[in-house]
């Protein structure tokens, strides 16, 4: 039998009086892509935040099946165990490029960075790495020692993804990873995404507000209103015949395409 690979279980988070989100509980399985969508204010970041354990819930937990087959509560880890996660085997696609970029170092000490904190220091196969890995994210490889403040909002969001990528963590999380970006540069990048994704087996927690980014990465989603999950299913289900009123709202606000 196979277990998941992250249990979510009545997760709560407030801040103060307001509430962040509330009883949400889902199973992740390996190799699955979820979605979370909701409109602005609903809870999506708060619940990956949580998730990813970089806010701690209010009440709840998480549990987490580790690369040695144990499943953990993220809750139980020590700090040492927690950051080893965040830089081998999960990786973290911010919206805003710079929040998951060195900005004043080089597009090729981005991706070999991650790369050292696995133990890896052989010279030529940092650069060797990062180069082959710029490739796959459709960066000339001559832009190697440029740093990504000269790159445009498209490369520096591509190169954000390959130094996520390069560890081949098993879970990656994004928040918005194409909202910063036009329209032209998001379908791209949004293929590059779905591409990597398939060929590398990721399991992938991705908010969105945009049901298009979610019918096309996803297999599963999530729909949020006021913190809560008010519906949940296979993507294919839940965007051609919702069933709560507020996912009908959100399906029929998509224009016809
Ligand atoms: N640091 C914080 N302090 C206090 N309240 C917060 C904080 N962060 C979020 N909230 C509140 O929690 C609720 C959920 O916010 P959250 O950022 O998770 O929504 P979201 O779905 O990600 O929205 P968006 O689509 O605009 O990014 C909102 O009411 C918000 O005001
Ligand atoms: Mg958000």
């Amino acid at each position: 039998m196979e277990t998941p690979l992250l249990q979510v279980r009545d997760l709560e988070k407030r801040y103060g009086s307001r509430v962040g989100c509330i009883g949400v509980s889902f199973d992740l399985w390996p190799g699955e892509v979820l979605a979370i969508v909701g409109e602005s204010g609903s809870g999506k970041t708060t619940l990956l935040s949580c998730i990813s354990a970089r806010l701690e819930p209010t009440a709840g937990s998480v549990s987490y099946a580790m690369r040695d087959g144990v499943t953990r509560n993220l809750a139980t880890l020590t700090e040492a165990e927690r950051r080893l996660l965040m830089r081998t085997d999960w990786g973290f696609v911010h919206q805003n490029p710079a929040d998951g970029l060195r900005m004043r170092v080089s597009a090729g000490a981005n991706v070999g960075e991650r790369l050292m904190a696995v133990g890896q220091r052989h010279y030529g196969t940092l650069r060797e790495t990062a180069q082959d890995w710029l490739g796959r994210v459709e960066i000339a490889g001559s832009r190697i020692d440029d740093r990504p403040t000269e790159f445009s909002g498209g490369m520096r969001q591509r190169l954000q993804i390959a130094r996520n990528l390069v560890t081949h963590p098993r879970l990656v999380f994004m928040d918005e990873p194409t909202g910063g970006l036009d329209v032209s540069v998001q379908a791209r990048v949004l293929d590059l995404l779905r591409g990597l994704v398939a060929d590398l087996g990721l399991s992938v927690i991705i908010v969105t507000h945009d049901l298009a980014v979610a019918r096309l990465l996803s297999q599963r989603m999530i729909v949020m209103k006021e913190g809560r999950v008010v519906e949940e299913g296979l993507t294919d289900r839940v965007l051609d015949d919702p069933h709560h009123p507020y996912t009908q709202l959100l399906v029929a606000s998509i224009p016809e395409s």
